[in-house]
């Protein structure tokens, strides 16, 4: 079998068994697996082992982890080089695994009702006797829970039958992962493997979403812009409030530097600058080597973000900067804004 692995050397790829349909490859000891019934059971015994496996969701790929397990959690920050006052989302198969964790309040199931699955996250009190590991919480007396939509995700929850702990699978601080070849270039060789469920559809992270400190539930707050456009959730909770602050972050998105490429990025170009990767968004960028959507779609333009960076990232030679066109900010465009605002932040 011909590994093709994108970005990566491919003298790394070694095709392990060819005849397996269970071990599609192995990278740096890190193995490629099929979405089918073997791939995931090889990704349940790999879990239960406390091993980490990278799981397509709809939002990006997440590393997921035992949620209940502290040595599995412990290998999640370290893989990622994660600061451990950034607590880790647990993802669920449903509503009943969600609430045997959380205290629901009536907004709460209400949001659960219409948008889970997908790429929402819900931050609620623990319910004691969660199990969760301590450190996955950081210290909180939330946890963040989402039910993705994506059906290996799904299957993977399912068949391993508890919670994953599940950061975005990427080094801390860079470029969020939408396709295996993205999870490979950032963690290979630091993890068990990878289930391969192609490119992920949304492209952006979960909206995250929690509530007033009274926990009462009839003040929904806005902690990262996501998948669900911030519109779409205020039918369901009326006006959002805004939360959380960047010198002490209790969502991944307030961290000011995120989500960064190694070229430095502009914003609201309308035009490149010399020595400057332009990436257009919409029909009125002539000449624009990359284009977020040429036709001007927030979705599409939502999907192909990250993969972009990175491909704006491969073209922009030493000193090159990449300046990206004005993107609208209403539905899925608060969220890619956000994201390109974090890219372009100074670095520490
Ligand atoms: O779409 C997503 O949300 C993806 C996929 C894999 O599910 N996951 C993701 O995880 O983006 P991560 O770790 O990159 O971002 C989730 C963030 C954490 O960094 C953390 O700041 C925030 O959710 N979070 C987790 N627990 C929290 C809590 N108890 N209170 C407030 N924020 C919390
Ligand atoms: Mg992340």
């Amino acid at each position: 079998m011909a590994c093709r692995v994108y970005g990566l050397d491919h003298r790394l790829a070694t095709a392990v068994n060819h005849s397996s349909p269970t071990l599609r490859h192995m990278v740096q000891n890190t193995i490629v697996l099929s979405s089918d019934t073997d791939g995931i059971g090889q990704a349940v015994r790999f879990l239960r082992a406390g091993q980490l496996v990278a799981m397509p969701t709809e939002t990006v790929y997440g590393l997921a982890g035992d949620a209940r397990n502290p040595a599995a959690v412990a290998a999640i920050f370290a893989a990622k080089g994660r600061p451990t006052f950034n607590p880790l989302i647990a993802h669920v198969a449903d509503q009943a695994m969600a609430e045997s964790l959380a205290q629901f309040n009536d907004l709460a199931r209400a949001l659960a009702h219409r948008f889970w699955p997908g790429p929402l996250t819900l931050v609620l009190p623990l319910r004691p006797g969660h199990g969760l590991a301590e450190l996955a919480l950081a210290g909180n007396p939330t946890v963040a829970l989402r039910v993705p939509a994506h059906p290996v995700a799904q299957d993977l929850l399912r068949a391993f039958g508890g919670p994953l702990a599940g950061p975005s699978a990427n080094p801390s601080g860079r470029v969020s992962p939408t396709r295996v070849d993205h999870v490979l270039e950032g963690l290979g060789g630091k993890i068990a493997g990878i289930i391969d469920g192609g490119l992920c559809r949304v492209g952006v992270e979960s909206t995250i979403i929690g509530f007033d400190e009274d926990l009462s539930g009839n003040h929904a707050v806005m902690l990262r812009q996501g998948g669900i456009a911030e519109e779409d959730i205020e039918t369901i909770t009326g006006p959002l409030r805004r939360g959380g602050h960047a010198e002490k972050p209790n969502a991944p998105g307030q961290l000011i530097s995120h989500y960064a490429p190694e070229a430095t990025v502009r914003l609201e170009a309308r035009q490149p600058e010399s020595g400057e990767i332009w990436v257009g968004f919409g029909p009125d960028c002539p000449g624009a080597p990359l284009s977020l959507s040429p036709s001007g779609d927030l979705a599409e333009a939502a999907a192909t973000l990250f993969q972009t960076l990175r491909e704006a990232d491969r073209l922009a030679s030493a000193g090159q900067r990449i300046a990206f066109a004005p993107v609208p900010d209403h539905g899925l465009g608060r969220a890619i804004n956000d994201r390109l605002s974090r890219a372009a932040a100074p670095r520490p």
